[in-house]
């Protein structure tokens, strides 16, 4: 049974904040931030948008009443959860109008969770052929003001419906694996901002991508002329091309450095995502990349703590029939900028415990109120 990427999109809060004006006020070069570390801006959540209402959001711009009569497993990634409890795939339940008798679930593991999660959704189908299952990842990335971290936050979700004869791309069943127990970034109870070891970060990325790359080439006897493209988990997107260049050389696969840029057209226009990055790179390669059908996309995942893999994809015909990207032009249009000082206040003020927040235009579902530590959402039809 052939399984995998039916639909996918994404949804960025409205504002965000210019890397340059970030780099001014923290007197370092905009080159550092732009071409360093190839991120133009990052979005910053306003008080009315969650991880729940984004992935809502990003789910909603494609959601049709046969999705809804047919999804019977929600896997919703995140690692900046709201609730120690209660998962936030089951406020999906009511928003979307999704039935009772559905599995929801929230994964964690840093952001190789959505990983995860895809091959669990194979599994499910596997003995569900029918069902579809709702893959949703989304994330509010914080380190802190003035921190070496700061240039690579961000917030967003994505959204991926996956399901068996899928309309974009084929999930292959072979993968690469490595796991080790490491403090590279971490985020302990009561710590609003991750901590990370940024360089060792770096450093320990690389290390996993070989390992994972080289065990995937090694179980399927295949090479780097199997791949039309490669993609990467991105907090940052300058990490992916690093990491690209350890397995090829621009001049003997320019096709893979091509795909490349192109996978980053998103991510660099709203910054670190966490658990969607690699998705949301696979988004913009779906909608500005050069691949033709029975392609082959590697993707690496990982997750800091850390756990990754490298796994593949096969493009499916007319598979550009099926993306959103004027639907995605249009949300990132619709963004507002942020001042420093705007952008400083929204970071250091989380949303209160106890709120009614205003309504506003951007993105169908938002946070509506949270009383009594619950949290109740709006959507504007
Ligand atoms: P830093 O020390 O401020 O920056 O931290 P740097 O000195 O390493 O410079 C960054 C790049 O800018 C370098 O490029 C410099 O050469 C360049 P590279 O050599 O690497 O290609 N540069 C310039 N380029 C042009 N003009 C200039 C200029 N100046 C410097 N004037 C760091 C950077 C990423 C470490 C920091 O921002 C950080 O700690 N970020 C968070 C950690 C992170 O994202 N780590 C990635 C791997 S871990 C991971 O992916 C897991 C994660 O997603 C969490 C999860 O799994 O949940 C984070």
């Amino acid at each position: 049974m052939k399984i995998g990427i039916n639909k996918i999109s994404f949804y960025a809060p409205k504002y965000y904040l210019d890397l340059k004006t970030l780099a001014y006020a923290r007197n370092v070069e905009p080159e550092k931030y732009t071409k360093g570390l190839l991120t133009n801006k990052m979005s910053v959540v306003p008080m009315n948008q969650d991880i729940v209402s984004m992935a809502a959001n990003a789910t909603l711009n494609y959601l049709t009443k046969e999705d809804i009569k047919d999804i019977d497993l929600i896997l919703f990634t995140t690692e900046t959860g709201q609730d120690y409890s209660k998962s936030a795939a089951t406020h999906l339940i009511s928003i979307l109008g999704l039935r009772n008798d559905v599995r929801a679930v929230e994964l964690k593991q840093a952001c190789y969770a959505t990983t995860a999660a895809l091959y669990f959704a194979k599994g499910h189908i596997l003995q569900n052929p029918n069902s579809k299952v709702l893959v949703l990842a989304s994330d509010i990335a914080r380190y802190g003001l003035e921190s070496p971290g700061e240039p690579t936050q961000g917030a967003g979700a994505v959204s991926i419906l996956v399901s068996k004869d899928p309309n974009i791309m084929v999930l292959e069943n072979e993968y690469g694996i490595y796991s080790e127990d490491i403090y590279d970034f971490w985020r302990p109870d009561g710590s609003d901002y991750a901590m990370v070891d940024g360089q060792y970060s770096n450093e320990q990325y690389k290390k996993f991508f070989l390992k994972t790359y080289n065990d995937y080439l090694t179980k399927t006897q295949s090479s780097i002329s199997d791949f039309s493209a490669l993609t990467f988990h991105i907090p940052y997107s300058k990490i992916g091309l690093r990491s690209l260049e350890l397995v090829a050389e621009k001049s003997t696969y320019p096709q893979l450095f091509n795909n490349f840029d192109k996978a980053i057209i998103y991510n660099k226009e709203i910054g670190n995502i966490y658990t969607g990055s690699l998705f949301l790179s696979l988004i913009a390669l779906f909608e500005f990349g050069n691949l033709k059908a029975s392609d082959k996309v590697g993707m690496f995942g990982y997750g800091s703590g850390a756990v990754a893999e490298f796994f593949v994809g096969t493009m499916v015909s007319d598979y550009k029939a099926h993306l959103l990207p004027m639907l995605h032009k249009k949300i990132l249009d619709s963004r507002t900028e942020l001042k420093i000082n705007e952008y400083e206040y929204l970071i250091t003020n989380k949303t209160p415990k106890e709120v009614i927040l205003d309504k506003d235009t951007h993105g169908r579902v938002q946070l509506e109120s949270i009383l009594n530590f619950q949290r109740k959402y709006k959507i504007n039809i």
